[in-house]
């Protein structure tokens, strides 16, 4: 077994080697004058099984365009078998056609990756769960829920209702809320006028009181969870915590998440966060 890190998550790819006792594959990862990327691996790699370790994360076309070079690399230099562990998947968010003439870039992105020579995927929190099959290899889709639950269930909230900030996204705040013993759901119903601009409307179920957990696989601008926490804290929520697999955390998200509308904000490190977007009631939890 190999695991070679992408230039996405090196700390993640380090955590993960540690943690199987292995030393990572080293590489030489170039740009040329151009832009374009190099990659070469320095150690034979010839009949193993390859893990390429790679959030394709921001920035979302370098580090997809990085992964597909170094499957590519890999499968010149006579791997056996190539996973592409994606702890993040990019580009998941257009899974359909909302309106003519647009492109599915879960499904553009997905084509890549399989065409590339990748033989695996083991992805985690998938934006929707059909994107698995987009995907024409085996893949394996694993969860941050377990990790996020337990360190809930560590701090021992009382009356806690976990809430979806969207309707896509009941089915996960449902298994979410399965997990927590079996903790009440509500569902905000959210109208959304333009990409990354979020509008709450509603409430769905009874927050009055209690500790709210928001939950969602991502957090980008963090619009989606601030005005979810807003309208909960006016329907009467005592506390409002949000939890979530990606911290994505594009401008303005830091201003938002610390300006005090969250107790706390528990994410994962599938994506790398830079020290300086560290703010008080920010969580890390590793999922190494
Ligand atoms: C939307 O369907 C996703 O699950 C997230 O709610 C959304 O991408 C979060 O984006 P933002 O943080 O920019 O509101």
């Amino acid at each position: 077994l190999c695991l070679i890190s992408g230039s996405a998550n090196s700390p993640l790819s380090q955590e993960v080697a540690r943690y199987l006792g292995i030393d990572l594959i080293p590489v030489i990862r170039k740009r040329f004058a151009d832009g374009e990327i190099y990659v070469q691996i320095l150690e034979s790699i010839r009949g193993s099984d390859v893990y390429l370790l790679q959030p394709t994360c921001r920035p979302v076309n370098d580090h997809l365009m990085e992964l597909l070079i170094m499957v590519d690399a890999c499968r010149r230099a006579s791997a056996r078998q190539i996973t592409a562990v994606l702890p993040y998947y990019g580009y998941a968010r257009a899974d359909r056609k909302t309106a003519g003439r647009e492109s599915i870039t879960a499904k553009l992105a997905a084509n890549l990756i399989a065409k590339s020579g990748t033989d695996r995927v083991l992805a985690m929190d998938l934006h929707s769960a059909q994107i698995q099959g987009y995907f024409d290899i085996p893949l394996d889709h694993i969860y941050g829920a377990p990790v996020l639950v337990n360190y809930l269930k560590s701090k021992q909230l009382s009356d806690i209702v976990v809430v979806s900030p969207d309707v896509g996204g009941v089915a996960r705040a449902r298994a979410f809320a399965k997990a927590l013993d079996d903790a009440p759901l509500a569902i905000i119903d959210k109208r959304r006028q333009a990409h990354n601009v979020a509008e709450v409307m509603n409430v769905i179920g009874d927050v009055s009181g209690k500790t709210a957990v928001l939950v969602d696989d991502m957090i980008d601008t963090a619009g989606t969870i601030t005005e979810g926490a807003k309208i909960l804290r006016k329907e009467g929520a005592r506390q409002v915590y949000a939890c979530s697999t990606h911290a994505v955390f594009s401008h303005p998200a830091i201003e938002r998440l610390s300006s005090g509308c969250l107790e706390e904000v528990i994410v994962t490190n599938t994506v790398p966060i830079a020290q300086e977007n560290h703010f008080p009631q920010l969580k890390v939890l590793t999922v190494a």
